[in-house]
């Protein structure tokens, strides 16, 4: 990740190879501008050319400096902050400079901060450990970030980056998981990366694959893996911030290293994006990262089921009936309705394990992406109040999400006549059947799924991050954490 210095003064002439002033649209020249600089945008702003909207920008003849618009004064939000720190970086990035120091004019509060570090350090980060000839061709990556933001006090402003830090590591480290392709990032692999994150930040870690998981009974999770030649995992990750022995909040994520849909085959078209399957995975051992580098005074449990969906002789068959953790036994009716077999164990392992409120986060269905497209997660709850804390980390993080219904209406739609409950409720509401097969299996704990099929990665992503993985819920899971911390 790149280094972050704050500053409390504009940078000395040379610290840094390029210097970005934001400004809110019809600002007079900022102060911190040298002479010559306040001068051209003065005329560029008569003549109309620069008129500061969100990510407008201004060079000058002395190449140290550029000016960004974020827009009008009273929409700059974090959310505003954190694109145009991101267009500071892209800025610095296209003329190849290593070093960048944003400066902001007018005072902003520690989540104004905190939103503006997060920009520049996700910003800056890359995916480029696959590509290993001629890394010249490619921009260089900026290594040094440099911010003043005065407003905040000193010591909220320090604590504002060292939270950013904190989430930044998170996100950036989910986003390298989901980008690692399903021959690199198999579930023995996730299970390697996620002890070795521990290990590094103070985590405990426990990784469960076939026999233990036997053991257990995650017949579900079991039946997915069958398919497929490499192993199944499970990983439990524990931080221990708050009270010895009080409940946890837990967060879980579906790991499915690659989709192709088992039996119920995926057409061809696209189907590598299903190397983002584990995506609500990566989120989850992201934010557990960010959790314990925060040390957020809080018990926090993570939990990931991880497998393959592939098929071969013995892998599940439409029509199969499967047992489960909980002991309901399934009908599958499709084999590419895997995500919530898996969920099924790992949620049913973790009521039992005392948590008081769970978050799961998956790419669950291709039905959410109809409803909410890629600029919301949906999110299902029977409980209101988590439903609002939901939302509001999802604004204040940025990665927003959005509710749908989890009525007992739609239960009907998941009666088999064979089993306890079949895996696809039908076309209509696929989403909300999905959440409500979830739902089966942690029974009275306060729970919330996010369903993040539409947002988790793209090829249009904001300006501090990159096609891809984009690390999303990571901040939203770890700000609402915070929030039940505080
Ligand atoms: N991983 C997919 C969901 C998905 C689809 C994620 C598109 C991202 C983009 C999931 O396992 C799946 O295949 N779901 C099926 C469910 C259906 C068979 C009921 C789907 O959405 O089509
Ligand atoms: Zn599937
Ligand atoms: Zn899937």
């Amino acid at each position: 990740m790149a280094e972050l210095t704050l500053l409390d003064a504009s940078p000395e002439g040379g610290a840094f190879d390029l210097i970005v002033v934001g400004v809110p649209a019809g600002s007079a020249a900022p102060d911190a501008l040298p002479a010559n600089c306040a001068e051209t945008y003065e005329r560029a702003q008569a003549a109309g050319v620069f008129r500061g909207r969100a990510g407008d920008e201004l060079s000058f003849g002395d190449p140290s400096w550029v000016v960004i618009g974020v827009g009008k004064a009273e929409d700059v939000d974090p959310r505003a902050l954190r694109e145009f720190a991101g267009r500071a970086v892209r800025a610095a990035e296209s003329r190849r400079r290593t070093s960048v120091a944003l400066l902001w004019p007018g005072a902003v509060d520690a989540d104004g901060v905190q939103a503006l570090a997060e920009g520049l350090l996700l910003a800056a980060w890359d995916f480029r450990e696959l590509k290993k000839v001629d890394p010249e061709k490619v921009a260089p990556l900026v290594e040094r970030v440099g911010l003043r933001a005065p407003g905040a006090s000193a010591s909220d402003t320090e604590e504002a980056v060292r939270i950013a830090r904190a989430t930044a590591e998170g996100q950036n480290l989910a986003r390298r998981l989901q980008n690692l392709p399903g021959n690199r990032m198999t579930p023995t692999l996730l299970g390697e990366a996620a002890q070795e994150m521990a290990a590094e930040v103070g985590l405990e870690a426990e990784i469960w694959g076939p026999e233990r998981l036997e053991a257990e009974r995650m017949h579900a999770l079991l039946s997915v893996s069958k398919g497929s030649d490499e192993e199944p995992r499970l990983i439990i990750l524990r931080h221990r911030g708050g009270t010895d022995g009080a409940g946890p909040v837990a967060l879980v994520g579906k790991g499915l290293t690659f989709d192709a849909g088992g039996i119920s085959l995926k057409p061809p078209q696209g189907m590598e994006d299903m190397k983002f399957d584990m995506s609500g995975g990566a989120a989850v051992v992201g934010a557990m990262c960010a959790i314990a580098r925060a040390n957020l005074p809080i018990n926090v449990l993570g939990v990931v089921a991880s497998s393959e969906n592939l098929m071969n002789g013995r892998a599940n068959k439409p029509g199969d009936v499967i047992d489960s953790r909980k002991g309901k036994t399934i009908e599958v009716i499709n084999t590419d309705a895997e995500g919530r077999l898996i969920l099924a164990d790992a949620l049913a392992w973790t009521v039992e394990q005392g948590a008081k409120t769970i978050v799961d986060c998956a790419t669950l269905t291709g039905s959410c992406v109809i409803a909410l497209g890629h600029h919301a997660s949906g999110l299902f709850s029977p409980s209101e109040s988590l439903t609002t804390e939901l939302r509001e980390a999802g604004e204040r993080s940025g990665q927003r999400c959005w509710p749908l219904p989890v009525w007992d209406v739609y239960r009907k739609q998941l009666d088999s006549p064979v089993a306890d409950l079949k895996n696809v409720g039908g076309r209509p509401a696929g989403s909300i059947t999905a959440a409500r097969f979830l739902q089966e299996f942690v029974g009275d704990t306060v729970w919330a799924h996010l369903d993040i099929a539409g947002t988790a990665y793209g090829d249009d992503p904001a300006p501090y991050l990159r096609k891809g993985g984009f690390g999303v819920p990571t901040r939203l899971l770890f700000e609402w954490v915070r929030a039940r911390s505080a």
